[in-house]
């Protein structure tokens, strides 16, 4: 054992530099080796953490709300958004997903403005990130399909309802010359008891979004949407593209979540993601065309997320894979962070990042997202929010605190 060790300690000090000129074909070339280099894992702590706003559109009550860059502001894709009845406190009315645009400052920070509009998550005096765009209407901004009591997916039983509730923001694969973005989304196809939250097809089909959008100086005009596929995966697949993704050099990666714990992986390239002969899944430690069951344990990629809802990301600074977000059962605003050097891991076991303030609601806090885009080159950290959710006695909308937390 000694020995071995000895042995290695040499090999590995006579490699730091050693260049030996080889034969190839007619030439005389150099290999270069190096001392392996063993780079750690990425493990950021936070070093300190600001609450900066809350994002919001006072007139409208939003949930759950991601976002991602599009030309020169950001674009957020929300759940359930209810509208603000004139001169009161309550919202009614709600729609199932809403979008909405919020500006950054020259140097390309959200655009925090101090005071504004009085309404959800501002009294006129606190910190808000304003959400700008359209009112609500029907259809909603990712329509619901024909077979799901359209346009706003509440049944005429009055007692279930279809969600259309993105859990990832847009997915952009494509910034053209002229400044164009193609993007996709994937949507489960969600039935549910409107009282109980129970949900009708446990693992239900996907639906495959794509929007375009050409930078508009007008913050009405959204992406326009289109349906790919109401039926992208089947009921009982794995919904790949759900539970996050990442854009990074010819592929997208998709991530999905098997049914009984943990998350599956697959890979397009990413002009291709329409079709589904291009997709390889990852299982059992290699690439396969052969798309794998919802419970084939092999197809888990160990601590690639908690389950829990986040966001995965590239980070430039680090050359690191991140994803940050909720444990798998919580309801606390609770940020865990997991690492690894490509997508498909070794990723680090999901450790504490940061805690935030929660709501006294049922489900005080979730949906925990990470903004990356937000970045500007020389910022170590990373801006966060989630859904603070209140008793209807102590606040009547859903509350999107903006933090920013720097890295040690
Ligand atoms: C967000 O809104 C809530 C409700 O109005 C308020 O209590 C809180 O102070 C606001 N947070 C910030 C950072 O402005
Ligand atoms: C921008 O370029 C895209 C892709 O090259 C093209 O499809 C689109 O029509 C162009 N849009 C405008 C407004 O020029
Ligand atoms: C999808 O990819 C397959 C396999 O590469 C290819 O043969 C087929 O033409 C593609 N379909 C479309 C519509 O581009």
């Amino acid at each position: 054992m000694m020995h071995l060790l000895l042995f290695l300690a040499v090999l590995l000090a006579t490699s730091i530099t050693y260049a030996a000129p080889i034969q190839y074909e007619s030439k005389k070339i150099f290999i270069i080796s190096q001392k392996p280099t063993l780079i750690p894992h990425y493990m950021p702590q936070a070093k300190s953490a600001t609450i900066l706003a809350n994002v919001t559109d006072p007139d409208l009550s939003r949930d759950s709300c991601g976002s991602v860059k599009m030309g020169f502001r950001t674009l957020w894709t929300c759940r359930d958004t209810a509208i603000r009845v004139p001169g009161t406190n309550q919202f009614a009315f709600v729609f199932a997903n809403t979008a909405g645009w919020t500006d950054h400052q020259q140097d390309e920070a959200p655009a925090i403005q101090q005071g504004g509009p009085i309404g959800a998550g501002s009294d006129g005096t606190n910190s808000i990130l304003l959400m700008k765009g359209p009112r609500p209407t029907l259809p909603t901004f990712y329509p619901l399909g024909p077979n799901m009591c359209p346009n706003s997916g509440a049944c005429d039983d009055g007692a279930s309802r279809w969600t259309a509730w993105p859990d990832s923001p847009p997915m952009v694969t494509d910034t053209a010359l002229n400044g164009t973005v193609t993007a996709y989304t994937w949507v489960s196809n969600n039935k549910m008891v409107s009282s109980s939250m129970e949900q009708l097809t446990p693992q239900p089909s996907t639906t495959l979004f794509k929007m375009t959008y050409t930078p508009n100086l007008n913050p009405d005009v959204l992406p326009a949407v289109s349906t790919v596929d109401g039926n992208f995966w089947g009921e009982h697949e794995i919904a790949y593209g759900t539970y996050g993704n990442v854009v990074k050099g010819e592929y997208a990666y998709l991530y999905g979540l098997l049914h009984l714990g943990g998350v599956a992986l697959a890979r397009v390239p990413v002009d291709c993601v329409e079709n589904k002969s291009q997709y390889e899944y990852y299982v059992d430690g290699k690439w396969t065309s052969t798309k794998p069951a919802i419970d084939d344990p092999a197809a888990a990629v160990p601590n690639a997320g908690t389950t829990g809802q986040g966001t995965f990301y590239f980070s430039d600074r680090a050359q690191s894979y991140v994803w940050i977000g909720q444990a798998s059962i919580s309801v606390s605003a609770d940020f865990y962070i997991s690492t690894a050097p490509n997508p498909e891991g070794p990723w680090t076991s999901p450790y504490l990042l940061y805690s935030g303030p929660n709501g006294d609601g049922d489900l005080p806090s979730y949906s925990l997202q990470a903004h990356p885009h937000m970045l500007r080159e020389y910022d170590d950290g990373i801006y966060l929010t989630w859904t603070q959710y209140f008793k209807l006695s102590t606040y009547a909308a859903y509350v999107t605190p903006l933090v920013y937390v720097s890295f040690v």
